[in-house]
């Protein structure tokens, strides 16, 4: 069992921590923030990440596992520090490395012993040469200090299964001092490596989240081609899933990809080609259609109505996704600001993301418009003009479609993660536009004539 220090409690670094503890190794995780500290001391996961304070609270009483400010006092006799601080994107899309260069210095000046610093934050390739000649420049001259990459691959909402169960962990070392040491932490998890050089551990994880990101964009872009064309997104990738060679997964059209890695993944690898002279097509495409799927929905319903001044608008989800308190770039920032910009009033509900959102837009008028938020997706809908579905929460996809047509005032649906079969809203009498799915939407216009009535009334105000 090894000594593990680890920087940063995000999450990458504090689910590093944690099932590092699970697996039998020692752990200190340090952060600079006294508060969190204190609150991880309690028992008290500062994310919402399922399974992990349960793990906390068992690894902490069973002595394996703490927490600290001190970070001389957790690197000193460290065998290996794993760096989890954050690397944001900076204005131009490169990644700003000013936490990295912080701890490295603070581990070389700290390090009492032989010691391997691994780094598990996103980096740009080449960083990790960088670091361990800059932790060269500061070290004790009597301790053999090595660093690895380990990029981390974990998504948030299943960040500790992905991490206790991972497809695969990479290490990216320049030794076979390093190797050894990092395999030797990683065998109690009995898990398949990948073993290569530093820069291609760096590459792999661009390389991954972005062929991810373009798979999205991509499955977007023919979803917007599907609409104009009368097919429709969901049957196509249906049919493309069969080929084992593209896959089942990460094909669903929707409102754009968000969270903390797709969007700042494929800029910053835009920006390394960039940096040598080299132009990333495919990736920049990415990020282009990324742009424009995340209002999409929002330009439709501004075509649709005459204005939202006046308008109870439901919006249903505020989080990235699922199963996260994560707001990082979630499309539910970009459209409730226009909706606001535009005089809606905007009731708002998410299952664990209102705090979170209620700190970019607290309670009451903004702008042109104001927003509420409730504890009750189906308080949201009540007497309202119109709903956005924005992210697909269980509760949120329970709500049948006759729900939608009892409890609004006008059944108009905008849905940005195609919950709903066409069929089962038009029966109900719901107005729904989703994405990639216009064929069935220009029948379910000829049912809402029948209902203009109501519509009208409700959307010229
Ligand atoms: C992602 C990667 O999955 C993970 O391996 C990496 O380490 C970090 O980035 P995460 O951002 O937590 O993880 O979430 P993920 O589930 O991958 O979803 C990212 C975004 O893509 C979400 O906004 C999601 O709604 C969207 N998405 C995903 C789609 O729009 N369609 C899909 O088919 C899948």
């Amino acid at each position: 069992m090894f000594k593990i220090a680890v920087a940063g409690t995000g999450y990458v670094g504090l689910v590093a921590g944690v099932c590092f503890a699970e697996m039998g190794h020692q752990v200190k995780c340090v952060d600079v923030d006294e508060e969190k500290v204190q609150m991880m001391k309690t028992g008290v996961s500062p994310i919402y990440e399922e399974g992990l304070q349960e793990l906390m609270v068992k690894n902490y009483a069973a002595g394996r596992l703490e927490y600290t400010t001190d970070y001389q006092y957790a690197y000193q006799d460290a065998d290996a520090i794993f760096i989890g601080v954050g690397t944001p994107e900076k204005e131009d899309g490169a990644a700003d490395l000013s936490y990295i260069a912080t701890v490295a210095r603070q581990i070389a000046e700290n390090v009492e012993k032989d010691c391997l610093i691994v780094v598990k934050s996103t980096v740009p390739v080449g960083t990790n040469d960088k670091i361990d000649q800059f932790v060269k420049d500061f070290k004790a001259e009597n301790v053999h200090i090595e660093v690895a990459s380990n990029p981390e691959f974990l998504a948030q909402g299943s960040a500790v299964r992905n991490t206790l169960e991972a497809e695969r962990i990479v290490i990216g070392t320049e030794s076979k001092w390093a190797e050894d040491r990092l395999r030797a932490i990683y065998a109690p998890f009995h898990l398949p490596i990948v073993s290569v050089n530093r820069r291609s551990a760096e590459m792999i994880k661009y390389a991954s989240n972005d062929f991810l990101a373009l798979k999205i964009s991509y499955m977007n872009d023919i979803a917007n081609l599907c609409e104009l064309v009368g097919a429709d997104v969901q049957d196509v990738a249906q049919g493309m899933s069969f080929d084992e060679r593209i896959g089942s997964k990460f094909l669903n059209a929707g409102i754009g990809f968000g969270g903390s890695c797709f969007p700042k993944d494929t800029k910053a690898l835009n920006y390394l080609a960039e940096q040598n002279n080299y132009e990333l097509k495919t990736v920049r495409a990415a990020i282009d259609v990324n742009k424009d799927q995340k209002t999409k929905l929002f330009n439709k319903a501004s075509n649709r109505l005459i204005t939202f001044s006046g308008l109870k608008v439901a919006v249903l989800g505020l989080t990235f996704k699922p199963g996260t308190d994560d707001l990082r770039e979630a499309p539910s920032l970009a459209n409730v600001s226009l909706l606001l910009e535009q005089g809606a009033d905007i009731y708002a509900y998410d299952p664990v993301g209102i705090d979170n959102f209620s700190k970019v837009f607290p309670e009451g008028r903004i702008s042109k418009g104001s927003i509420t938020y409730v504890g009750d997706p189906k308080e949201a809908l009540e007497g309202s003009n119109v709903c956005f579905l924005l992210t697909e929460w269980g509760n949120i996809k329970e709500i049948m479609p006759i729900e939608f047509a009892r409890l609004m005032s006008t059944p108009l649906v905008y849905d940005g993660r195609n919950i709903h079969e066409l069929e089962a809203m038009e029966e109900a009498g719901v107005e729904y536009h989703s994405i990639g799915r216009n064929a069935v939407i220009r029948k379910v216009q000829k049912v809402t004539q029948e209902k203009q009535g109501s519509v009208e009334v409700a959307t010229s105000y």
